[in-house]
């Protein structure tokens, strides 16, 4: 096998592969991600890689070998094959970086002994509950990123039973994709937007889950699977309104929001009605709560005015 060339986005330490010791604490796996970056930006001295530093989850013997020789005092993996409609048609990608590989990081923190924080899916489960979703409830992925997510859960509890799983839901933020943006980009062109109101589910700050991540990362006890989604629950067209509210006064673009049913807007994956997520578990067991929905909406909103950063 080839040696991995380290080039890592080494946030306080430069490392490379012949070094023995290291002086690096909590390792990030995607830095250029929602998640990632929100961590990055909290925390200063961790240190984050990604695709662009040579961290590809594709490659999973590679990934356990290069946390092997970083030698971090904790993992978060906030990298993931994110692209839930893509995913339908490139599920054996989808479940290397899913599934593959989080199961080979996890190995690497079982053998170091260092806590390991996986992020995984409210569509791990079918949607067809009435209320919100505990972690003990049985999971039925309904689509290929769900599959390959759920398989990753079960291939990181396998391999390192002391991992932290969070499950979480509808994340956004002023970094990246997300529907925030995607709201606030077709309110450029369009006076009104269609938008499903019978899928429910715990919009969630990218910067609320990092905060949580964090937190698990420092605990070295309590592995398990927990939910950490936004407090409350809204549906699409709920969440769209909440954001053009928001818009107005903050000189952003707007629209009207026209409820349409998930029958009239059709996707290559299918989405569960409900994925709203009950965080009481990681309340109770961390102490520490997840925000108000729209109260973390308010605050991102205020961030994105600021950098007008919605392409
Ligand atoms: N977004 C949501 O609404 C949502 C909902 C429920 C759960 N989650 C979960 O929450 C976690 C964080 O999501 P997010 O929204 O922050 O994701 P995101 O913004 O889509 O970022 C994904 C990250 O994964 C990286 N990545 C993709 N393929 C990779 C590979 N082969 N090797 C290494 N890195 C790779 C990306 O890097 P590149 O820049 O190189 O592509 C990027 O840094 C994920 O586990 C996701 O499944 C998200």
């Amino acid at each position: 096998m080839q040696p991995i060339e380290f080039k890592w986005v080494a946030v306080q330490t430069t490392f490379s592969n012949e070094s023995e010791q290291s002086d690096m604490t909590t390792l990030v796996l995607g830095s250029t991600g929602q998640l990632g970056r929100e961590l990055q930006r909290l925390d200063p001295d961790l240190t984050a890689v990604g695709r662009s530093s040579g961290f590809d989850l594709a490659h999973p013997e590679d990934c356990l070998k290069a946390i092997l020789e970083l030698r971090p005092t904790a993992v978060i993996n906030a990298a993931a094959y994110t692209q839930v409609d893509k995913a339908e048609s490139e599920e054996s990608i989808a479940t290397l970086i899913n599934h593959l590989g989080p199961e080979a990081c996890a190995k690497a923190c079982a053998e170091l002994g260092i806590p390991f924080v996986h992020l995984s899916t409210d569509y791990v489960f079918p949607g067809d509950k009435v209320g919100a979703y505990i972690e003990s409830d049985p999971i039925g992925p309904k689509n290929a990123y769900g599959r390959t997510k759920a398989a990753g859960e079960q291939a990181v509890r396998a391999a390192n039973p002391n991992s932290k799983i969070i499950r979480t839901a509808w994340v956004f933020s002023s970094f990246g994709n997300n529907f925030v943006k995607t709201m606030l980009r077709l309110a450029e062109t369009r006076d009104e937007i269609g938008v499903v109101s019978d899928q429910i589910g715990c919009p969630t700050w990218a910067h609320d889950l990092a905060k949580a991540c964090l937190v698990a990362a420092a605990e070295p006890r309590y592995g398990g699977t927990y939910h950490f989604a936004g407090n409350g629950q809204t549906s699409w067209a709920g969440f769209a309104e909440a954001i053009f509210a928001c818009a107005q006064p903050l000189n952003l673009p707007s629209a009207r929001v026209r409820p349409i049913r998930t029958i009239d807007y059709p996707t290559p994956a299918y989405r569960p009605p409900n994925s709203v997520l009950s965080s009481d578990s990681f309340s109770q067991t961390f102490g520490h709560k997840p925000a108000d929905w729209q109260e973390s909406l308010e605050k991102c909103m205020v961030e994105i005015g600021a950098a007008q950063r919605i392409a």
